[in-house]
């Protein structure tokens, strides 16, 4: 692995911007694993710039989500989709029937698992997926416990991620319980990986990943095992390392 120190969260957000801009110019990605969450918001910002002044094209790229909440309509405000479209897919060129994410909105959200993960399937796979952590150590909203050997499931969201992502909703109970997330094993077999950590929050789940037994109890050791895995944390997060 490749543990990359960042100063802080805007060094860090600049440093994996560039890291993305060189390896969809370098390494032909086209198909780009998209995370959400607070921690890509700077990433994000500074990867619209880049694009567009030219530095990168997103026109043939096909982006891949890991995850949504169960219940939320694309067009809720809380909805990952949402998410997408407010923080980067409307500022950039890439037409929306190349932007993939799980529907958490279907009817039979156990088929809509099945059609996701044909979807990453027929799309050849994920060249390099972006993630960030849990406080918890989750990836995806794969939560402490699930399986190495996960595919695209219905899951359910540990109290602490409730309540972490709390903040984004007027109230806790507007917090969906459940979720649609890419399984661990999907998230594997990524061809390259790139985490982001900032903040003291993250300090032992990076810690964990980096030092710690890979254990399903901590879902993001599993990336110990990953050959192209590359981390930008910032001092903070890599506090106790
Ligand atoms: C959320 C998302 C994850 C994200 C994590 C951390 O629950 N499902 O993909 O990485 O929690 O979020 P944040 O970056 O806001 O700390």
């Amino acid at each position: 692995m490749n543990v990359i120190r960042a100063r802080d969260y805007e060094d860090m957000s600049e440093k994996a911007s560039q890291l993305v801009v060189d390896k969809i110019n370098e390494s032909n990605v086209n198909v780009l694993g998209l995370a959400t969450g607070g921690t890509p918001v700077g990433l994000y910002k500074r990867l619209i710039k880049k694009i567009n002044k030219g530095k990168a094209s997103f026109s043939n790229i096909h982006t891949v989500n890991l995850d949504e909440y169960i219940g939320l309509s694309a067009d809720d405000p809380n909805s990952y989709h949402r998410y997408m479209d407010d923080v980067l897919f409307k500022h950039i060129n890439i037409p929306k029937s190349q932007t993939h994410l799980p529907n958490g909105d279907a009817e039979d959200v156990q088929l809509e698992c099945l059609r996701y993960e044909a979807l990453i399937h027929e799309l050849g796979g994920v060249d390099l997926q972006l993630l960030g952590i849990g406080n918890n150590g989750h990836i995806g909203f794969n939560e402490p416990g699930s399986s190495f050997s996960g595919r695209t499931q219905v899951v359910e969201l540990a109290p602490s991620t409730i309540e972490a992502n709390a903040r984004y909703f007027s109230d806790e109970e507007m917090v969906p319980r459940q979720a649609i997330t890419m399984g661990i094993q999907t998230i594997i077999e990524s061809k390259g990986i790139l985490l982001l950590a900032s903040g003291l929050d993250k300090a032992e789940a990076i810690q964990e990943l980096i030092e710690g037994e890979v254990s399903e109890s901590c879902p993001a050791t599993v990336l110990q095992k990953h050959s192209d895995l590359t981390i930008i944390a910032d001092e903070q997060a890599l506090s106790l390392v």
